[in-house]
């Protein structure tokens, strides 16, 4: 059997197959200029760009209602201070989601009481819901579903009164 480099298929396989052993012989010339030198050695590529990043802020009812999913395409909710980016559960929370209710909005006695009727919010212009009320059980309830956002969604800041941020 013979390798004819005539063929034209046969150019194309023996120059990737030089390009490959280049690339690993040469790992630092087809590396971007722009990567910084303490990562040269590690890396033999880089991502174009930056992914997408969260900052973790400090949020107030007012600050946090806009991201209800209407004005905003980011969604927020609260429970017990903690905020979450819902944004990925959408369905539920965007605009005729199941909990919409929730969304930019303190939902801390909705979890604890199992409901998503309105009088479970608090008026974002009054002091956070103390929760002073919940049983044993409802706060245990609120826990759960803590535990479920934080394995679920990103926790990206906390929730203060209107006047302490
Ligand atoms: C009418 C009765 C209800 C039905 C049929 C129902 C149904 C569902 C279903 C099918 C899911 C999705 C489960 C999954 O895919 O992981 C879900 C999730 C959820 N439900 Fe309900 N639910 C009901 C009542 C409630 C109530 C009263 C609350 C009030 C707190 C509530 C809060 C939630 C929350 C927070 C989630 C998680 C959504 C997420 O993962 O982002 N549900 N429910």
């Amino acid at each position: 059997m013979s390798f004819d480099l005539g063929l034209p298929v046969n150019t194309a396989l023996l120059l990737y197959v030089l390009y490959c052993v280049q690339r690993i012989i040469l790992p630092s010339a087809s590396t971007p200029k722009t990567v910084p030198n303490e990562f040269k050695h590690s890396y033999t590529w880089m991502p174009r760009g930056h992914p997408p990043t969260l900052l973790f802020k400090t949020y107030t009812p007012r600050t946090l209602q806009p991201f209800n999913g209407t004005d905003n395409p980011r969604i927020l909710l609260a429970i017990k201070g903690v905020v979450y980016d819902v944004t990925a559960g959408r369905s539920f929370y965007g605009p005729g989601g199941m909990y919409a209710n929730f969304a930019g909005r303190d939902a801390s006695r909705g979890m604890a009481k199992q409901s998503f009727d309105e009088e479970m919010l608090t008026d974002i212009d009054q002091p956070l819901d103390k929760l002073e009320d919940l049983t044993g059980e409802e706060i245990e309830n609120m826990r759960g579903w803590m535990d479920h956002f934080a394995n679920k969604y990103i926790i990206c800041g906390r929730l203060v009164e209107n006047d302490a941020a």
